[in-house]
């Protein structure tokens, strides 16, 4: 089904029958903390929150809390939220702006870089009167394309390296460009890994999104598999899925899509196939006057829906206007279960300008989110933390696709963890699967990084 792969590493990918264990097992969890989540590049989270010195948020993972910050000189630091004097958490909220950081307990306080600034009674501690190198213990931090990640290991390679050529395959997507619009997380009933391996293949798209048959072709899509257990997925977008008989009409999102861009649905009639380039080119020509920068895309991104597994856990989903960061990160103790981070940014057109008639008259844009407002009058939304029940009973939507995904990943960790699996059984359309499994184990049975 799988129309190429193109390997970045030289190692040809086999598929293998791997274990189930791994996705219920604590001594493997045990493992995957020392390996990978202390040894590994991970998405912390958005340079839009820390726009000005002061502006910090609190990255969880397993069983540590990261305090990333925006320093007075610009730069942005991670620290373990750890108060130096007896160990309280330090910050409690999940994302703000504060003139230091103060503990709770007997208000030791710490600068943005994470400097001790002030300890009442100092002359009481023998130990040191001066306090002195008690600044908060720092963590590796970097970011790129507007997201920050962080590294618990002693010593790391650069995130650049890290990435390789997915940074380079990416350059013309500028998340940074991009607004957040909604910030989800769900707590599920299955391990991270199940979430990643949904995220890893296209084979369940025909069947669990039939709604998908309308915008995308999974038949000839492009996999890339990378170094460091990177993979991607580049699918042709503003087309039908040809397992089905071609319309004679173009779908309801094609047309939405053709509206947006200001054509017409009726003249693709008996040309559904044609729709495809007619966008490209049609963004190409507004490119100028909405700002979305079009210029610097290829046509087939001007098109396609691109998503990107950075290794361990950030599933990128994207096309020129809008991305979805998808996180599955680990229960803090329990392997069977995990949170998982849908975050929604979208890229605005500049030009509200009705006199400016980019579209045809009275035409606005659903897929180019013409802009009503600047950046800074749009209110960062809160984080809404929910069950998965109440996305099961509809109370929640993360979308239909998301959706879908999210109620059947429970019923996917019943059935591995019975008596009645005991491996999983991949195709060749499964490959990415493979590649993200084998650098797991790869980091498995390295020397962890920490003692
Ligand atoms: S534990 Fe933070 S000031 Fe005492
Ligand atoms: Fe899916």
């Amino acid at each position: 089904m799988t129309a190429k792969v193109v390997d970045y590493t030289q190692s040809q990918t086999t598929i293998t029958n791997y274990s189930k264990t791994r996705y219920i097992s604590s001594d493997i969890m045990d493992q995957e903390w020392n390996s990978i989540w202390q040894g590994t590049w991970l998405l912390a989270g958005l340079t839009s929150d820390l726009e000005t010195p002061g502006d910090y948020f609190v990255f969880s993972i397993g069983t540590e809390q990261i305090l990333v910050s925006k320093t007075s000189k610009g730069t942005i630091e991670a620290f373990y939220n750890v108060c130096q004097h007896r160990g309280n958490q330090l910050v409690t909220s999940r994302r703000g702006n504060a003139k230091s950081f103060r503990c709770a307990y007997h208000a030791w306080t710490y600068d943005h870089d994470g400097n001790l600034k002030s300890v009442p009674s100092k002359d009481r501690f023998k130990l040191d009167p001066h306090c002195e190198n008690l600044a908060l213990r720092k963590v590796h931090c970097a970011y790129w394309n507007g997201l920050v990640f962080i590294n618990l290991a002693e010593q790391t390679e650069t995130l650049e390296s890290y990435l390789g050529p997915v940074a380079d395959l990416l350059e013309a997507y500028h998340f940074e460009e991009m607004t957040l619009v909604q910030d989800q997380t769900v707590h599920l009933d299955c391990n991270w890994k199940a979430v990643v391996d949904n995220f890893g293949e296209l084979y369940h798209v025909d069947f669990l999104h039939p709604q998908h048959k309308r915008m995308v072709d999974c038949r000839n899509d492009i996999v890339r598999l990378f170094k460091n257990g990177h993979t991607g997925v580049e699918v042709p977008g503003a087309t039908v899925n040809p397992r089905y008989p071609v319309p004679e009409h173009p779908t309801d999102i094609q047309s939405s899509q053709l509206n947006s861009l200001g054509l017409n649905p009726d003249d693709f009639k008996g040309r559904v196939l044609d729709i495809r380039q007619a966008v490209q080119k049609q963004k190409k020509l507004i490119d100028t006057d909405l700002g979305m920068n079009y210029h610097r895309f290829s046509d087939d991104q001007l098109s396609d829906v691109w998503q990107y597994n950075l290794f361990p856990n950030a599933i990128l989903s994207f096309t020129p206007e809008h991305c979805w960061i998808l996180r599955p990160r680990p229960h803090p103790t329990d392997p069977q279960r995990c949170e998982f981070d849908k975050i929604s940014l979208v890229k605005f057109a500049n030009s509200t300008d009705p006199n400016k008639d980019i579209l045809g008259p009275g035409k606005t844009s659903a897929l180019l989110n013409p802009s009503d407002k600047t950046n800074s009058e749009r209110k960062r939304p809160e984080t809404d933390v929910f069950t998965y029940d109440q996305v099961i009973n509809g109370e929640k939507d993360m979308t239909d696709t998301i959706n879908q995904d999210v109620a059947l990943l429970g019923g996917v960790q019943k059935g591995m963890a019975s008596k009645g699996f005991d491996k999983v059984f991949l195709s060749d359309d499964e490959v990415r699967i493979q590649h993200f499994h084998d650098h797991l184990d790869l980091q498995l049975h390295k020397d962890p990084p920490h003692e």
